[in-house]
């Protein structure tokens, strides 16, 4: 598969297997930039590649880290002969294409993603960057990696919750723009839970495609793009109150814009439904108790707000996402239904 836009394309090799990292990149020297849990995990097969371990979790993600991979690029006398490679989830992704983008005005880099999160959503798009006084990913770049490998092995190893939580992200493609696919998830969540390969492998691809898709029309986010934001807006928002994992606050979410769709006419109750129980059914919650005035008060602090309207992902139908700017009150009378 692959994705072609202004800044560069990317080639994706779903399926394919570690090893055969070195056999993508030519004859290029590499460098990896690896997470550091995933880095003890797999260490062994990642011997003879020069290695910076980044640490790990979204506290590394910061300028800080792009400062000491910069040192280290240096010393390691890194130009754009080399091919530097992300090795662990959005995070690392994030941290390595930020950091190969802006070395030398940019070097070639490609992604190894080891989440779920990572193998659908954040490793796809070239958007990398960093967080700052905890406001998430305001340094950033966007430019394509060369490639993504995506070893699905990788996924054994992952904690269930993150597994899990990546699911959501699968969803939510579905739910935006794919209702064959939309479908097929209903039919079969139980070997993907179960992590059957061929239903994994299935449910990967297709995410992938369809976020590529999108990318393809609108790479720099300027309308299309925003489909993938369905249930992000208050998602954010109930991940920052709560603390919660993000696919989890993302499940709240997509079931609050259903709602506010619902409402709107614009989705018969019977497509909320299904998506709710398709949630439910992946083990993503569709109501819980936080407080409801910090998740608005969170939803207006977003950047993406404009006055007293905020531009929602509703649902016209499944398979079928519209844009539409929605008054604040309204907002409010969805989250009171899934935050008790
Ligand atoms: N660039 C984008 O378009 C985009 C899109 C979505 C999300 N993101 C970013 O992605 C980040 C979240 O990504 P994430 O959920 O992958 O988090 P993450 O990178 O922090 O990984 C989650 C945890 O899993 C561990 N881990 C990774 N791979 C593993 C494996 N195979 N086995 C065992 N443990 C493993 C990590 O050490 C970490 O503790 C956020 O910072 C978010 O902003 C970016
Ligand atoms: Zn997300």
């Amino acid at each position: 598969m692959k994705l072609e836009t202004e800044t560069g394309s990317s080639e994706f090799f779903i399926g394919s297997s570690l090893d055969s990292l070195s056999s993508h990149c030519g004859s290029r020297k590499i460098v990896l930039i690896v997470d550091s849990n995933v880095l003890s995990l797999y260490g062994e097969r990642l011997k003879g590649f020069e290695i910076i371990d980044i640490g790990h979790g979204e506290r590394v993600k910061n300028l800080k880290t792009i400062d000491k991979i910069y040192e280290r690029f240096l010393e390691l006398e890194v130009d754009k002969s080399h091919m530097v490679v992300g090795v662990g989830g959005g995070v690392t992704c994030d941290i390595a294409g930020f950091a190969a983008s802006t070395y030398m005005r940019g070097i070639p880099f490609s992604f190894v993603p080891t989440t779920l999160l990572a193998q659908v959503d954040a490793s796809i798009g070239g958007k990398n960057g960093v967080n700052l006084k905890g406001y998430k990913n305001l340094i950033g770049t966007i430019r394509q990696p060369e490639f993504c490998l995506i070893d699905l092995n990788f996924l054994k190893t992952l904690p269930r919750t993150e597994f899990i939580s990546g699911l959501a992200e699968i969803v939510k493609s579905a739910a935006i723009s794919d209702a064959p696919f939309f479908h097929h998830l209903e039919e079969n969540y139980g070997p993907i839970l179960s992590m059957e390969e061929i239903e994994v492998e299935r449910a990967v691809r297709s995410a992938i495609s369809i976020k590529i898709s999108i990318v393809n029309l609108d790479e720099m986010e300027k309308w299309e793009r925003m489909k993938l934001n369905f249930g992000h807006t208050i998602g954010h928002a109930i991940e920052k109150v709560a603390r919660i994992p993000h696919g989890m606050a993302v499940s709240l979410g997509m079931v609050t814009a259903a709602k506010l769709s619902v409402e709107r006419g614009l989705l018969p109750h019977s497509e909320m439904h299904r998506l709710t129980v398709l949630l439910q059914n992946m083990g993503l919650p569709s109501e819980m108790e936080v407080d409801r005035s910090m998740v608005m008060d969170a939803i207006t602090k977003d950047k993406k707000k404009r006055g007293d309207r905020i531009n929602m992902i509703l649902l016209r139908g499944i398979g079928n996402a519209v844009i539409v700017p929605v008054e604040k009150e309204e907002l409010w009378n969805g989250i009171d239904e899934v935050c008790r």
